[in-house]
């Protein structure tokens, strides 16, 4: 989603807001532009300064080639435009003018009372140029301004209702920008004699590893010199520095040609970092020591309550039947989305586990600030470490993916599952599961990785499939049990990257309805491990096969049953049961992204995704 970037210190700021706005591409956008102040001397600290403006459709790459090369001025914001409001224009991408060129605005979020904001500012006189409902900030804070930009920026935002992170500069401010957040991610970069402020640390780790978290409510001015945080009524806030444990290697392609394939492999690493230091093999149990809860609290769960999107909540939907079947907790999954707005019913023993990559998602925020409120503790499941999700939480795990800058999520995903999969086996271990299937889990657990390593063997074979399906309009992809929500992960990533219609259904159910959708040229991909549903899933597999539906089958290595029915053949090595999902998705991942390679579509960034979604 938008992304912005704010820079004031002895640089280039136009090279130093260019280069940041690159490293936030992975967040989706479909146009960019930035704002630079230029002294009229060419001094950094004349007091006579001018903006410059460039915005354009498309790609930063577009936006580069017409800002003028050594452009001078030392301060200057920047922003990436996901359209919410008004379409995908030159005139609609950030920054968005005031009246008399001199305020610049960039905004993450959403104004929801924009019209009426709009239709009073356009009474008082205030000329609009754009569809956006971020333009309106420029005109408020001009409204306000009487030579205090700080404070013209707080009356402004005292006046919107809805989402923001927000950054503005003034021609008469040289090397200054405030920044507000409300329920938009917003951090500030500490360099030496530098300030950096961004909707994430990516668009800054070239530069320093030094941050501070803002939250909501706050308001930012910071210069060259440091950054002074404020409340909206001018009461200071101390923030702490923090450093970011992530290293600028970790966000490059490493040789690979998409960030999406280069997830997919370091799977094999990235498993066995979510579960390091975390197993206890003398208990045969899990030490998950930040989830803030004592062992007699834990054991006073009656219920788990899963809260999550996308991707993250197919992941909570495998936890669900692994905690009820294992720590036999009464456990399900719902979209944060649709929780959120449903008066949930907060009871006395339900725990709540929010689980997202990025630890931005609006929805999931959202709904479990409305959990807390009701007095529910609410566990976050999380990679990015310090994002808004983890620190409003009440404890909780990080996963220790490393960035995932692939718009789809791959790697993000198994790494939650490990997680989920610790969490089961501290409390089943509390509760039902003895010692040694305690052992037996772990095992499974570790033997992980080296299967993973087998199954990205079956690149090429997933590659030859893609070849001879990627022109199919639809998919159906068919799984039981705990690999049902896998089957949905599968038709998502198909869906999100090659642009092919999938749908993921329970083996079980086509025959209630999809099973009509199937003729020679809709594809099924089933998943049919060697568990207790498949010879249930092998007459699925007949049931379409009858109906001349091309069957291609994911089952476990040497399944000669599986074999004689499907078209194609897809194999991994032998695991339990519950093991299954990590070797299931894999190949699903791997398949999505051939399809997509096969079909010339942009892997990384695929059309109107973005990757945290921080807009309901
Ligand atoms: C799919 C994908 C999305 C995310 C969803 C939630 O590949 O990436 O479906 O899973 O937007 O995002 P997080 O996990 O950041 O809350």
């Amino acid at each position: 989603m938008c992304g912005i970037i704010g820079y004031c210190g002895p640089k280039a700021a136009s090279e130093m807001l260019l280069s940041g706005l690159k490293r936030l591409e992975y967040r989706g956008y479909d146009s960019s532009g930035i704002s630079v102040g230029q002294q009229n001397s060419g001094e950094p600290h004349s007091s006579e300064a001018t903006l410059s403006i460039y915005k354009k459709e498309g790609k930063i790459a577009a936006l580069r080639s017409i800002v003028p090369q050594e452009l001078p001025g030392f301060w200057g914001i920047g922003h990436t435009r996901w359209a919410t409001h008004g379409g995908v224009t030159d005139v609609n991408a950030h920054p968005h003018l005031d009246c008399t060129g001199e305020i610049a605005i960039c905004h993450n979020g959403i104004i929801e009372n924009y019209m009426a904001l709009k239709e009073r500012l356009e009474k008082e006189g205030h000329q609009f140029v754009s569809d956006t409902d971020s333009e309106v900030v420029a005109h408020l804070v001009e409204s306000f301004y009487t030579g205090n930009l700080e404070s013209a920026v707080k009356a402004a935002v005292s006046l919107i209702q809805g989402t923001y992170g927000l950054l503005v500069m003034h021609a008469q401010h040289p090397n200054e920008i405030i920044g507000a957040r409300n329920g938009s991610p917003m951090v500030l970069g500490v360099g030496e004699g530098e300030m950096f402020i961004a909707s994430d640390v990516s668009a800054m780790i070239a530069h320093t590893k030094q941050v501070v978290y803002c939250e909501d409510g706050e308001v930012v001015r910071l210069t060259p010199q440091g950054f002074h945080v404020t409340d909206l009524k001018d009461r200071p806030i101390d923030k702490s520095i923090e450093g970011i444990s992530w290293e600028l290697e970790e966000m490059e392609k490493d040789g690979y040609d998409h960030y999406m394939l280069k997830e997919i492999y370091e799977q094999v690493d990235s498993i066995p970092r979510a579960m390091s230091g975390r197993l206890d093999d003398t208990q045969a149990a899990a030490v998950l020591g930040g989830l803030n809860m004592s062992e007699r609290e834990l054991l006073a769960v009656k219920r788990i309550v899963i809260l999550a999107a996308g991707t993250s909540y197919y992941a909570g939907r495998v936890a669900a039947y692994l905690l009820e079947s294992l720590a036999r907790i009464p456990c399900t999954t719902e979209l944060a989305s649709e929780l959120r707005y449903r008066n949930p019913l907060v009871e006395e023993g339900t725990l709540y586990l929010a689980i997202s990559q990025s630890g931005e998602t609006i929805d999931t925020l959202m709904a479990l600030r409305e959990l807390q409120r009701k007095g529910g503790r609410v566990l976050g499941i999380c990679n990015v470490v310090g994002s808004t999700i983890p620190r409003e939480s009440d404890g909780g795990v990080y996963i220790h993916s490393g960035p995932e800058i692939a718009v789809a999520s791959t790697k993000a995903f198994t790494s939650q599952l490990a997680a989920l999969y610790l969490f089961t086996l501290k409390m089943a271990r509390m509760r039902h599961m003895a010692w040694p299937q305690g052992k037996r889990f772990i095992s499974g657990l570790r033997a992980l990785p080296g299967n993973l390593a087998q199954i990205l063997q079956n690149a090429p074979a997933l590659e030859a499939l893609a070849q001879k399906y990627h022109s199919a309009e639809s998919f159906l992809f068919l799984g039981r049990g705990i690999n049902f929500p896998v089957a949905l992960e599968g038709a998502l990533k198909l869906k999100e990257i090659a642009y092919i219609h999938a749908e993921g259904y329970s083996a079980a159910e086509i025959k209630h309805g999809p099973i009509a959708l199937i003729n020679p040229s809709t594809p099924s991909f089933f998943i049919v491990p060697d568990d207790h549903l498949r010879d249930k899933v092998i007459s699925n597999m007949k049931e379409i096969k009858a109906r001349k539906g091309p069957v291609i089958a994911l089952c476990t290595q040497g399944d000669q049953a599986v074999a004689a029915v499907a078209d194609d053949v897809i194999t991994v090595p032998p695991c339990d049961e519950e093991f299954t999902p990590f070797h299931m998705v894999l190949p699903l991942q791997l398949f999505a992204y051939y399809c997509a390679l096969q079909l010339g579509r942009d892997v990384d960034q695929p059309r109107n995704l973005a990757k945290s979604v921080t807009v309901e």
